[in-house]
Formats: C-alpha cells, structure tokens, sequence
C-alpha cells in the first residue's frame, strides 16, 4: 500500500512561537523537519543543537534534522546525540561518508542522504546501503517559499526505480515548494516522505494543512 508521510518544516514556522508550531502539528504530523544551516554551505543560518534539545522537551514527534552545513562529519552525530531520529547529510559537503554515517547510527538515530538537484544519485550507488532515507532537493537548499523545480520529477522517477531494483529499503524524501499544486505530481513519480514548510505553517490550520497535503498524496 502506498504510504504519504508529511514532515513539516519549522523554518517556516514563526520563530519567536516554536513550540506553538511543533504542537500546532502533533498527532497530524508524521515527523518534524528541522533544518541547520551555517552561512556557508547555504547563505542562511538555522537551528542550533540546543533548539533539538529543546524541541526533544516539548514534542514526541520524531525529529528529522537536515544538516546543509559544511564539515557534516564533524557536526552530525551531535543532532543524533540531542534526540534527533534522523539526521540527513549533504552529499556535496561530507567527506568520509562511511564514518560520518556509523557515528549517525551509533548515537542511535537513522540517518539520510540528501542531493542539490543537480547532484546525480548514481554518484552514490554504492554509498546507499549505509542510508534509511534519500533526500532529493526540489529548490535549491537555503531558504523556504521557493518553488518546486519540476525538472527534478525525472531524477525523482529514476531513483524510485533504481531503489525497488536494488532492494534498497530506504525513504524517498523530497524538500521544497511541495504544496498542493506539486505533491500529488511527486508522490505518482514515486515519493513516499514530503517536507513542507510554507504549506503548513502559512496555512491558517496547520494540522489540517497536514492532513489534505497526505490525502492529495494517496490521490
Ligand atoms: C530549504 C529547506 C526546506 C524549507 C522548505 O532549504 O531545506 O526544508 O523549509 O520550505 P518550503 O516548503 O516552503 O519550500
Ligand atoms: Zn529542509
């Protein structure tokens, strides 16, 4: 059966209310995207390990943090270490990917593999057995309210095939100007994870918001 999970994005949430935001989901939510970027592998600057701490407080939603940070190897594990269920690295920017994923696990979260839309998967082939979830980008990271570049439908497709060929379990996850315009397009191309940012906390119900965005999905 196909399956729709929606994690919405707390970069679009109102900053000064973030736990009004996490709880504002619960119980619709499947999980909560957390970006955590550092000025340098994108010209923005988000979420602190503290904040996942903080949010670890507040919720039991699982927690889903999206490292596009440069120097991932040195950073990551400590996401896992605050609570986080999962930590996605940028493949662009991780530099011993074997390591960086094992020090993941061992601190005892699942772990994923995003690319930049112009990032080809096959460079990673043999990488993603290490990995519970690949993240394909669906703008270019950094900032929310972009919109969704549909040429990334086709590598969405192709990554769909070459999973169920490979036998490899893992999550298909798009980030990015997924809205209900886009979604039901993703999900036939074969996405089972949507983060969504403005479409949720710009909506004036956000668990509602998350609940049409899953029924659009399994259309
Ligand atoms: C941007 C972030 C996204 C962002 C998506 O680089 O990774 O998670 O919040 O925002 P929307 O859903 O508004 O495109
Ligand atoms: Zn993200």
């Amino acid at each position: 059966m196909a399956t729709a999970q929606i994690y919405p994005s707390l970069l679009a949430a109102d900053f000064g209310r973030i736990a009004d935001a996490a709880l504002a989901v619960e119980g619709q939510a499947d999980w909560l995207h957390v970006d955590v970027m550092d000025y340098h592998f994108v010209p923005n600057l988000a979420f602190a390990p503290d904040t996942v701490t903080a949010l670890r407080a507040v919720t039991d939603t699982p927690l889903d943090c999206h490292l596009m940070i440069d120097d991932p190897d040195r950073w990551a594990a400590g996401y896992a270490e605050r609570g986080a269920a999962n930590v996605t690295i940028h493949a662009e920017a991780v530099s011993d990917l074997p390591r960086t994923t094992r020090a993941i696990r061992a601190a005892g979260a699942r772990t994923g593999l995003a690319v930049k839309p112009n990032t080809p998967v096959e460079h990673y082939l043999d990488d993603l057995h290490r990995f519970d979830l690949l993240l394909l980008m669906t703008i270019e990271p950094g900032f929310g309210g972009q919109t969704f570049m549909t040429e990334v439908l086709p590598k969405i497709e192709a990554a769909r095939r070459l999973l169920d060929a490979r036998g490899l379990d893992l999550w298909l996850q798009i980030d990015g100007g997924v809205n209900a315009g886009t979604i039901e397009r993703a999900a036939v191309a074969g996405v089972d994870v949507f983060v969504a940012g403005t479409a949720v906390f710009g909506a004036a119900d956000p668990g509602q918001a998350v609940e049409r965005l899953r029924e659009q999905a399994l259309r």
